[in-house]
């Protein structure tokens, strides 16, 4: 008899991880490293949201809660949709969890049947399809390349729905491209979901406050209300109040899906954090101006970083509408070899030499369904971006 699972067999462990240890082994082996691979703000929480942390420590409030988030919480949530997406929900739609990821792990857990597919436009966060494949289902990934800014058109939806479809997975701002959907682009793919009324829409909102320029953040629900019924809109604190380690995500939708998810993970993890369920009601309930200082910043980082790479020989960086991540095209590159005579034949190559020989860690295309590119994540400061880009750059030249 095997030790391990069956279903163990079916996944892979996340690369964006595998790609920040590799870049922490050779930092503390003494290399001078530059990590892009991570996808966390680089700053701190801000100190009103420690500050309440610390009351609710000195409160006492550190036992079990409810399982799916403390009612005010919740409350905080409903106020949040409202004001922000002019979506309107009870307490009893909403559900709070250990991070975006366990929301939308608890979700597909909650609904996938063996042989439900799931569509999934790539390039895409590396964990959807391998959470898809551990609740039993099937990823259907749809390519949106460069062509369409990485968008999903609605004639690709259109032909990716079967009778099959469960789920259409939609993430905007994206991990890993930073596109972004306008109105009239979402409109065009929710159009397409109001004539196949078996499939449901998980919106993974996590980016919505890290937008530029004068992009308009939107999301399915309040794009088309005729989706609202079979809608969850995923959110969560980690990447818009710099609170990865608290683990605090949430979602709304229809109430007897929000019931299977609190069931689900009743038998998981029980609650989220009591203390960390504390610190996102102040983050979502206390001063908002930490985003708009936020959005500066990044915008600031993302302009240096498109206009550098596409300096960089054989290299193609489209501007990206959000996120803190941008996914240049390499094809200039492919084929080409390095000083020291390794062939660059695919994105994960070009990413293992660029590290080893500059000491700049990227994540490669392939791991997010789209090559050849790779994924540079500029939540870091000004020169350090500075500095790996001209790295980048010289890495590009330096190829024959
Ligand atoms: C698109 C997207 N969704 C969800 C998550 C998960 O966020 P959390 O850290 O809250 O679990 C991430 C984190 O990288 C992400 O990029």
């Amino acid at each position: 008899m095997a030790f391990l699972s069956d279903t163990l067999s079916r996944v892979k462990p996340s690369p964006t991880i595998a790609v920040t240890n590799k870049a922490r082994e050779l930092a503390a082996a003494g290399r001078d490293i530059i990590g892009l691979g991570a996808g966390e703000p680089d700053f701190d929480t801000p100190q009103n949201i420690k500050d309440a942390a610390k009351r609710a420590i000195d409160a006492g409030k550190t036992k079990y809660t409810a399982v799916d988030g403390i009612p005010e919480l919740k409350a905080a949530i409903c106020t949040k949709f409202l004001r922000e997406n002019g979506l309107t929900y009870t307490p009893a739609q909403v559900t709070v969890g250990t991070g975006g990821k366990q929301i939308l792990y608890n979700a597909l857990m909650a609904t996938l049947n063996p042989g439900d597919e799931v569509i999934i436009p790539a390039p895409y966060w590396v964990s959807y399809p391998d959470m898809v494949l551990l609740a039993g289902g099937t990823p259907v990934p749809v390519v949106a390349g460069i062509e369409t800014q990485f968008k999903l058109t609605p004639e690709q939806l259109e032909a990716a729905i079967t009778p099959k479809t469960k789920w259409f997975i939609f993430n905007s701002p994206s991990n890993p491209t930073g596109a972004g959907y306008t109105r009239d682009e979402l409109k065009g793919l929710t159009d397409v979901l109001m004539r196949h009324p078996h499939v449901w829409v998980m919106s993974d909102d996590m980016y919505e406050h890290l937008v530029f320029d004068d992009f308009k953040f939107c999301t399915p629900a309040e794009i088309e209300p005729g989706l609202y019924d079979r809608t969850l809109t995923c959110n969560g604190v980690s990447k818009s109040y710099a609170m990865t380690g608290w683990r605090i995500g949430y979602a709304a939708g229809p109430v007897a899906l929000i019931k299977a998810m609190g069931t689900i993970q009743s038998q998981s993890t029980s609650n989220p954090c009591s203390v960390a369920q504390y610190a996102a009601l102040e983050a979502l309930t206390g001063p908002q101006d930490f985003l708009a200082e936020n959005r500066t910043l990044f915008q600031r980082r993302r302009d240096l970083v498109v206009s550098m790479l596409n300096q960089a020989a054989g290299i193609t960086c489209p501007t990206p509408e959000g996120a803190f991540y941008v996914y240049p095209d390499i094809s200039g590159c492919i084929g080409k070899a390095t000083p020291a005579g390794k062939i660059i034949t695919n994105d994960e190559v070009f990413a293992e030499a660029l590290l080893e020989e500059t000491g700049v860690a990227v994540v490669f295309g392939a791991a997010f369904g789209l090559s050849p590119n790779f994924r540079v994540s500029y939540a870091t400061s000004d020169a350090i971006l500075a500095e790996a880009c001209t790295r980048i750059q010289n890495f590009c030249a330096s190829l024959i």
